[in-house]
Protein backbone atom coordinates (compact mmCIF):
# COMPACT_ATOMS: atom_id res chain seq x y z
CA UNK A 1 0.00 0.00 0.00
CA UNK A 2 1.49 3.61 -0.97
CA UNK A 3 2.52 5.47 1.81
CA UNK A 4 -0.10 8.61 3.25
CA UNK A 5 1.32 11.81 1.68
CA UNK A 6 1.33 14.51 4.78
CA UNK A 7 2.59 18.09 4.22
CA UNK A 8 4.46 20.28 7.03
CA UNK A 9 4.08 23.65 6.22
CA UNK A 10 6.56 24.74 9.47
CA UNK A 11 10.06 23.92 10.70
CA UNK A 12 9.27 20.94 13.10
CA UNK A 13 12.14 20.15 15.15
CA UNK A 14 14.87 17.75 13.38
CA UNK A 15 13.77 14.77 15.36
CA UNK A 16 10.20 15.32 14.46
CA UNK A 17 11.29 14.99 10.82
CA UNK A 18 13.32 12.16 11.11
CA UNK A 19 10.30 10.24 12.61
CA UNK A 20 7.96 11.44 9.75
CA UNK A 21 9.87 10.77 7.41
CA UNK A 22 10.05 6.67 8.29
CA UNK A 23 6.19 6.29 7.72
CA UNK A 24 5.09 9.09 5.35
CA UNK A 25 6.08 10.80 2.11
CA UNK A 26 6.74 13.91 3.33
CA UNK A 27 5.73 17.16 1.70
CA UNK A 28 7.66 20.54 3.30
CA UNK A 29 7.62 23.81 2.62
CA UNK A 30 11.20 25.69 2.27
CA UNK A 31 10.33 28.71 3.98
CA UNK A 32 9.30 28.64 7.59
CA UNK A 33 6.92 31.15 7.04
CA UNK A 34 2.95 30.65 7.87
CA UNK A 35 0.73 28.19 5.45
CA UNK A 36 -1.18 31.34 3.53
CA UNK A 37 -4.83 29.90 3.02
CA UNK A 38 -4.16 29.47 -1.05
CA UNK A 39 -1.29 26.91 0.39
CA UNK A 40 -3.56 24.96 2.65
CA UNK A 41 -6.23 24.98 0.04
CA UNK A 42 -3.73 23.44 -2.99
CA UNK A 43 -2.09 21.00 -0.36
CA UNK A 44 -5.08 19.60 0.60
CA UNK A 45 -5.20 18.17 -3.04
CA UNK A 46 -2.01 16.77 -2.48
CA UNK A 47 -1.60 15.77 1.61
CA UNK A 48 -3.55 13.32 3.06
CA UNK A 49 -2.45 14.59 6.23
CA UNK A 50 -1.23 17.65 7.59
CA UNK A 51 0.95 18.90 10.54
CA UNK A 52 -0.07 22.80 11.08
CA UNK A 53 0.85 25.27 13.74
CA UNK A 54 -1.54 27.62 15.66
CA UNK A 55 0.00 30.17 12.53
CA UNK A 56 -2.36 27.99 9.79
CA UNK A 57 -5.44 29.28 9.91
CA UNK A 58 -8.18 26.53 9.24
CA UNK A 59 -11.96 28.87 8.78
CA UNK A 60 -14.92 27.90 7.83
CA UNK A 61 -14.67 29.77 4.44
CA UNK A 62 -10.98 27.22 3.97
CA UNK A 63 -12.47 24.10 4.97
CA UNK A 64 -14.97 24.81 2.39
CA UNK A 65 -12.60 24.60 -0.38
CA UNK A 66 -10.69 21.93 0.95
CA UNK A 67 -10.04 18.85 -1.08
CA UNK A 68 -11.55 15.57 -0.09
CA UNK A 69 -8.10 13.99 -0.81
CA UNK A 70 -7.40 15.75 2.86
CA UNK A 71 -8.48 13.19 5.93
CA UNK A 72 -6.61 14.61 9.21
CA UNK A 73 -5.63 17.49 10.00
CA UNK A 74 -2.95 17.01 13.39
CA UNK A 75 -2.25 20.36 14.69
CA UNK A 76 0.98 21.05 16.46
CA UNK A 77 -0.46 22.71 19.18
CA UNK A 78 -2.64 22.60 22.10
CA UNK A 79 -4.86 25.41 21.41
CA UNK A 80 -7.36 24.67 18.46
CA UNK A 81 -8.66 28.62 18.16
CA UNK A 82 -7.05 28.56 14.45
CA UNK A 83 -9.63 26.03 13.39
CA UNK A 84 -13.12 26.11 12.90
CA UNK A 85 -13.94 22.23 13.88
CA UNK A 86 -17.23 22.42 12.98
CA UNK A 87 -16.40 22.82 9.24
CA UNK A 88 -13.39 20.89 9.40
CA UNK A 89 -15.66 18.10 10.95
CA UNK A 90 -18.51 18.58 8.72
CA UNK A 91 -16.12 17.94 5.73
CA UNK A 92 -15.38 14.62 7.44
CA UNK A 93 -11.98 15.46 8.44
CA UNK A 94 -10.52 14.10 11.53
CA UNK A 95 -8.77 17.09 14.04
CA UNK A 96 -6.23 16.33 16.51
CA UNK A 97 -4.10 18.42 19.16
CA UNK A 98 -1.15 17.83 21.60
CA UNK A 99 -2.61 18.33 25.33
CA UNK A 100 -0.36 17.70 27.94
CA UNK A 101 3.04 17.36 26.18
CA UNK A 102 3.52 21.53 26.65
CA UNK A 103 2.31 21.95 29.89
CA UNK A 104 5.76 22.14 31.81
CA UNK A 105 7.38 24.33 29.23
CA UNK A 106 4.76 26.54 29.04
CA UNK A 107 3.96 27.21 33.43
CA UNK A 108 8.02 27.74 33.50
CA UNK A 109 7.48 31.09 31.07
CA UNK A 110 4.17 32.14 32.92
CA UNK A 111 6.90 31.68 35.92
CA UNK A 112 9.61 33.68 34.14
CA UNK A 113 7.07 36.35 33.33
CA UNK A 114 5.36 36.70 36.65
CA UNK A 115 8.61 36.96 38.21
CA UNK A 116 10.02 39.52 35.30
CA UNK A 117 6.97 41.69 36.08
CA UNK A 118 7.25 41.09 39.81
CA UNK A 119 11.03 42.42 39.90
CA UNK A 120 11.12 45.02 37.18
CA UNK A 121 13.57 43.17 35.11
CA UNK A 122 13.00 44.74 31.84
CA UNK A 123 13.80 48.53 33.56
CA UNK A 124 16.87 46.57 35.30
CA UNK A 125 18.24 44.57 32.81
CA UNK A 126 17.76 48.03 30.48
CA UNK A 127 19.44 49.84 33.30
CA UNK A 128 22.35 47.69 33.44
CA UNK A 129 22.81 46.98 29.79
CA UNK A 130 22.85 50.42 28.70
CA UNK A 131 25.16 51.64 31.31
CA UNK A 132 23.17 53.49 32.59
CA UNK A 133 23.90 52.14 36.55
CA UNK A 134 25.58 54.91 38.27
CA UNK A 135 24.37 54.35 41.71
CA UNK A 136 22.88 52.35 44.48
CA UNK A 137 20.02 53.43 46.90
CA UNK A 138 18.14 51.06 48.93
CA UNK A 139 15.08 52.70 47.59
CA UNK A 140 15.90 51.70 43.71
CA UNK A 141 14.42 49.30 41.51
CA UNK A 142 12.51 47.96 44.51
CA UNK A 143 9.47 45.20 43.05
CA UNK A 144 6.52 43.41 44.50
CA UNK A 145 7.45 39.69 46.27
CA UNK A 146 6.35 36.90 44.90
CA UNK A 147 6.91 34.65 47.68
CA UNK A 148 3.38 34.36 50.04
CA UNK A 149 1.70 36.14 47.62
CA UNK A 150 -2.05 35.08 46.03
CA UNK A 151 -2.05 33.81 42.84
CA UNK A 152 -5.00 33.40 41.35
CA UNK A 153 -5.37 30.55 37.70
CA UNK A 154 -8.07 31.07 35.47
CA UNK A 155 -8.16 27.26 34.05
CA UNK A 156 -7.12 24.80 35.90
CA UNK A 157 -6.29 22.67 32.68
CA UNK A 158 -2.80 20.89 32.48
CA UNK A 159 -0.95 24.13 32.36
CA UNK A 160 -2.78 25.54 34.94
CA UNK A 161 -1.96 22.98 37.65
CA UNK A 162 1.69 22.83 36.05
CA UNK A 163 1.96 26.73 37.07
CA UNK A 164 0.05 25.72 40.44
CA UNK A 165 2.56 23.40 41.62
CA UNK A 166 5.41 25.43 40.46
CA UNK A 167 4.06 28.47 42.39
CA UNK A 168 4.08 26.51 45.51
CA UNK A 169 7.39 26.19 45.46
CA UNK A 170 7.33 30.03 46.26
CA UNK A 171 4.77 29.23 49.02
CA UNK A 172 2.24 31.22 47.31
CA UNK A 173 -1.24 30.84 47.90
CA UNK A 174 -2.94 29.12 45.06
CA UNK A 175 -6.74 30.09 43.76
CA UNK A 176 -8.52 29.11 40.84
CA UNK A 177 -11.96 29.18 38.43
CA UNK A 178 -12.33 26.28 36.12
CA UNK A 179 -15.07 25.09 34.28
CA UNK A 180 -15.46 22.26 36.70
CA UNK A 181 -14.05 22.06 40.09
CA UNK A 182 -11.41 20.12 40.71
CA UNK A 183 -11.06 17.01 43.06
CA UNK A 184 -9.14 16.88 46.10
CA UNK A 185 -6.03 15.16 45.00
CA UNK A 186 -5.28 17.35 41.54
CA UNK A 187 -7.03 20.90 43.84
CA UNK A 188 -3.78 20.13 46.33
CA UNK A 189 -5.25 22.54 48.48
CA UNK A 190 -5.67 25.05 46.36
CA UNK A 191 -9.19 27.52 46.49
CA UNK A 192 -11.63 26.95 44.46
CA UNK A 193 -13.63 30.10 43.21
CA UNK A 194 -16.76 29.90 41.23
CA UNK A 195 -16.84 32.93 39.04
CA UNK A 196 -13.85 34.64 37.79
CA UNK A 197 -14.80 37.91 39.22
CA UNK A 198 -14.30 36.22 42.63
CA UNK A 199 -10.88 35.06 41.57
CA UNK A 200 -10.25 38.09 40.25
CA UNK A 201 -10.53 39.81 44.08
CA UNK A 202 -8.33 38.32 45.55
CA UNK A 203 -5.37 37.24 42.88
CA UNK A 204 -1.78 39.88 43.78
CA UNK A 205 -1.18 37.48 40.36
CA UNK A 206 -3.75 36.64 37.79
CA UNK A 207 -2.39 34.17 35.28
CA UNK A 208 -4.50 33.11 31.93
CA UNK A 209 -4.47 29.45 31.36
CA UNK A 210 -7.67 29.09 29.48
CA UNK A 211 -8.37 28.59 25.83
CA UNK A 212 -9.78 30.88 23.78
CA UNK A 213 -13.40 30.69 23.03
CA UNK A 214 -16.40 32.41 22.38
CA UNK A 215 -17.25 32.17 25.94
CA UNK A 216 -13.23 33.40 27.30
CA UNK A 217 -12.30 36.24 24.11
CA UNK A 218 -12.36 39.56 25.58
CA UNK A 219 -13.04 38.62 29.08
CA UNK A 220 -10.38 40.85 31.01
CA UNK A 221 -12.39 43.79 30.26
CA UNK A 222 -11.90 47.25 32.45
CA UNK A 223 -14.76 45.89 34.42
CA UNK A 224 -12.62 43.06 35.46
CA UNK A 225 -9.04 44.72 35.93
CA UNK A 226 -10.98 47.20 37.98
CA UNK A 227 -11.50 44.16 40.40
CA UNK A 228 -8.24 43.30 40.77
CA UNK A 229 -6.25 44.21 43.71
CA UNK A 230 -4.36 47.77 43.34
CA UNK A 231 -0.89 46.88 42.52
CA UNK A 232 -1.90 43.08 41.32
CA UNK A 233 -0.19 41.55 38.04
CA UNK A 234 -1.33 40.07 34.97
CA UNK A 235 0.31 37.47 33.05
CA UNK A 236 -1.34 35.85 29.85
CA UNK A 237 0.82 32.86 28.25
CA UNK A 238 -2.48 31.77 26.50
CA UNK A 239 -4.12 33.43 24.00
CA UNK A 240 -3.85 37.41 23.62
CA UNK A 241 -7.49 37.36 22.58
CA UNK A 242 -8.65 36.33 26.36
CA UNK A 243 -7.32 40.08 26.77
CA UNK A 244 -8.91 43.68 26.00
CA UNK A 245 -5.41 45.14 24.92
CA UNK A 246 -6.69 48.60 25.41
CA UNK A 247 -8.28 48.10 29.19
CA UNK A 248 -4.98 46.42 29.64
CA UNK A 249 -2.95 49.89 28.86
CA UNK A 250 -5.46 51.72 30.79
CA UNK A 251 -5.02 49.91 33.93
CA UNK A 252 -1.10 49.72 33.48
CA UNK A 253 -1.04 53.60 32.86
CA UNK A 254 -3.50 54.34 35.82
CA UNK A 255 -1.71 52.59 37.98
CA UNK A 256 -3.78 50.03 39.40
CA UNK A 257 -1.99 46.91 38.07
CA UNK A 258 1.70 46.94 38.88
CA UNK A 259 3.03 45.53 35.53
CA UNK A 260 1.81 42.60 33.46
CA UNK A 261 4.08 39.75 32.18
CA UNK A 262 2.62 38.37 28.48
CA UNK A 263 3.77 35.85 25.62
CA UNK A 264 0.56 36.36 23.54
CA UNK A 265 -1.02 39.04 21.83
CA UNK A 266 -4.29 39.95 19.83
CA UNK A 267 -2.24 40.73 17.02
CA UNK A 268 0.49 37.58 16.10
CA UNK A 269 3.01 38.21 14.62
CA UNK A 270 3.87 41.45 15.62
CA UNK A 271 2.34 41.69 19.13
CA UNK A 272 1.56 45.34 20.72
CA UNK A 273 4.04 48.33 20.50
CA UNK A 274 1.43 50.45 22.81
CA UNK A 275 3.03 47.91 25.32
CA UNK A 276 6.48 48.85 24.22
CA UNK A 277 6.31 52.37 26.16
CA UNK A 278 5.89 50.51 29.69
CA UNK A 279 8.85 48.90 31.26
CA UNK A 280 6.77 47.09 33.79
CA UNK A 281 5.16 44.62 30.72
CA UNK A 282 7.69 42.06 30.08
CA UNK A 283 6.73 40.44 26.60
CA UNK A 284 7.67 37.08 24.54
CA UNK A 285 7.34 36.58 21.22
CA UNK A 286 4.36 33.38 21.64
CA UNK A 287 7.25 31.18 23.06
CA UNK A 288 5.40 28.85 25.84
CA UNK A 289 5.79 25.84 24.36
CA UNK A 290 9.59 26.90 22.61
CA UNK A 291 11.88 24.42 24.23
CA UNK A 292 13.59 21.29 22.62
CA UNK A 293 12.03 18.72 24.77
CA UNK A 294 8.83 20.30 24.43
CA UNK A 295 8.98 20.67 20.44
CA UNK A 296 10.14 16.93 20.16
CA UNK A 297 7.36 15.98 22.71
CA UNK A 298 4.57 17.82 20.60
CA UNK A 299 6.01 16.83 17.12
CA UNK A 300 5.57 13.41 18.08
CA UNK A 301 2.41 13.94 20.17
CA UNK A 302 1.01 14.74 16.18
CA UNK A 303 2.70 12.20 15.06
CA UNK A 304 1.47 9.58 17.21
CA UNK A 305 -2.10 11.09 16.13
CA UNK A 306 -1.05 10.29 12.25
CA UNK A 307 -0.41 6.88 12.94
CA UNK A 308 -3.03 5.60 15.05
CA UNK A 309 -5.90 7.41 12.46
CA UNK A 310 -3.62 5.74 8.93
CA UNK A 311 -3.16 2.08 11.23
CA UNK A 312 -7.39 2.64 10.91
CA UNK A 313 -7.84 3.22 15.08
CA UNK A 314 -9.01 6.34 16.80
CA UNK A 315 -5.96 8.92 17.47
CA UNK A 316 -5.86 9.33 20.98
CA UNK A 317 -6.33 13.41 20.65
CA UNK A 318 -9.33 13.60 18.32
CA UNK A 319 -11.09 16.43 18.98
C1 LIG B 1 -0.23 25.82 21.60
O1 LIG B 1 0.16 24.64 21.55
O2 LIG B 1 -1.42 26.10 21.53
C2 LIG B 1 0.79 26.88 21.75
O3 LIG B 1 0.23 28.14 21.84
C3 LIG B 1 1.81 26.84 20.63
O4 LIG B 1 1.17 26.78 19.42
Amino acid sequence: MARPVIWIPRHLSAATLERACQNYDVLLKNEDTPGTAEEIVEMSARADGMIPCHSEHFTAEIAGRLDPRLKIVANHSVGTDHCDLKALKARGITVTNTPGVLNDATAELAVMLMLGAARRAVEGDRIVRSGAWDSWSPAFIVGKQVTGARLGIVGMGGVGRSLAKKARGFDMEVHYHNRRRLGPDAEQGATYHETVESLLEVSDFLSLNCPATPETMGMMNADMFARMPRGSILVNAARGSLVDEDALIGAIEDGHLAGAGLDCFVTEPGGNLAFAEHENIVMMPHAGSATVKTRDAMGFRALDNLDAFFAGDEPKDAL
